[in-house]
């Protein structure tokens, strides 16, 4: 090192060139592996962590934070039965698979959606201009970017209602190639440009309900489509931080990680089902997404778990809001391509995706309609 040092420095004397900076630190983050459970790692030491299958929570910009300090968590008496059917079903019949394929395409083909590559930030502005232009004329809604100490950022989209009590629906926008994560392709077309279109698309059909557009729902609905995920669940604890610290009330969120990929079950002649997973989220905001999927899906569902901060709705419950995640299969059956060259659109499937669709629909319709 000293050594490197002192040629460097020579070279510079002599040739006049800038001292090239070998003794810099490297760049640390610190990630959480489990309550409580801190760690000092460096951005290719993250990487092999996620490779290792071990997910965490990069909380670096967030180290003041802890789950035990936090004075309210947020408790919600959900309906038990369902009363928005005749509307729900109706929009559920616009949800259009080949728009969420239309979709998708474009946003795979960014060399990758990493968030600290230019490309990551490219993807971005193209969601939040797709998102916007949604949005009919004279609707209540809006869409802006969230922005963050690194180059991608979150999209949120608001659709105010009589109240301020907030559904929020989410997936993460990013992707990334676990071996080359600043510029290795990485399609990401399940993880997650699946879960991205999915809300998409319903977003764009509960706009066509007049009521909703025009600010008549309960409670305001937002869609929120992070940024980083890949990185440690960055954009949605920016945003769930935020949302603690300026007193926000979030009535429920539902995480959409991942909703296109059966062919774990198809390949076995078996019917795909949806993974409930149970560590980490309110079980009671739970409890009401089966009663939803039963309502307004074909699917049946088995319960999972995911492991700790395995995705965006860990971000929501740590900062004290109730979340729900529903993924496209059992883990047993999860997709094996993800993070490599191999997420690919032709590996997604859209009729499961428009059951995770209408999943959505339910969930905001109802809970957003609700008397809470
Ligand atoms: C829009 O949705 C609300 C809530 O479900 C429902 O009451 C209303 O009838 C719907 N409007 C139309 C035109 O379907
Ligand atoms: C989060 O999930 C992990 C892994 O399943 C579990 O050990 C931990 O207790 C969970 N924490 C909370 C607060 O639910
Ligand atoms: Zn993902």
């Amino acid at each position: 090192m000293r050594f490197s040092f002192c040629v460097a420095a020579l070279a510079a004397s002599v040739l006049a060139l800038p001292t090239p900076d070998v003794e810099t630190p490297k760049e640390t983050f610190t990630v959480e592996l489990a309550d409580g459970e801190r760690r000092q790692v460096t951005e290719a030491e993250k990487f092999a962590l996620k490779a290792d299958g071990k997910n965490f929570f990069d909380i670096t910009e967030f180290l003041d934070f802890t789950p035990s300090s936090l004075t309210k968590r947020q408790t919600v008496t959900y309906p038990t039965t369902l009363t928005q059917g005749t509307s729900v079903r109706s929009l559920a019949a616009k949800l259009s698979s080949s728009n969420m394929q239309t979709n998708l395409q474009p946003f795979t083909e960014f060399n990758n959606r990493y968030y600290r590559a230019s490309t990551g930030k490219q993807s971005s502005d193209w969601l939040l201009a797709k998102v916007k232009s949604y949005i009919p004329a004279g609707s209540v809604a809006t869409a802006a970017q969230f922005t963050h100490s690194f180059t991608q950022s979150s999209v949120i989209a608001k659709i105010p209602g009589k109240g301020s009590k907030t559904v929020v629906v989410g997936a993460h926008q990013d992707s990334i190639n676990g071996n080359s994560p600043s510029s290795g392709r990485a399609p990401g077309a399940d993880d997650d440009g699946s879960g991205t279109v999915t809300i998409l698309e319903a977003f764009r059909t509960l706009l066509t309900n007049s009521t909703i557009a025009s600010g008549g729902a309960a409670q305001t609905i937002e869609f929120h489509w992070y940024a980083g995920e890949e990185g440690g669940l960055l954009g949605s604890q920016a945003i769930f931080s935020s949302y603690s610290s300026s007193g926000r009330n979030v009535v429920g969120m539902l995480n959409q990680d991942m909703t296109g990929y059966t062919a774990g079950y198809t390949s076995a002649g078996l019917t795909p089902k949806f993974g409930v997973i149970t560590d980490n989220v309110s079980a009671a905001l739970t409890t009401f997404t089966k009663r939803v999927i039963t309502a307004y899906t074909i699917r049946a569902y088995a319960d999972d778990e995911c492991g700790y901060a395995c995705s965006d709705h860990a971000s929501a419950t740590r900062y004290g809001f109730p979340s729900a995640m529903i993924f496209e299969s059992e883990m047993k059956y999860e997709n094996p391509y993800i993070h490599t060259t191999g997420d690919t659109i032709s590996r997604v499937d859209f009729a499961h995706m428009v059951e995770h669709a209408k999943l959505v629909v339910g969930f905001v319709v109802e809970l957003g309609f609700a008397v809470l």
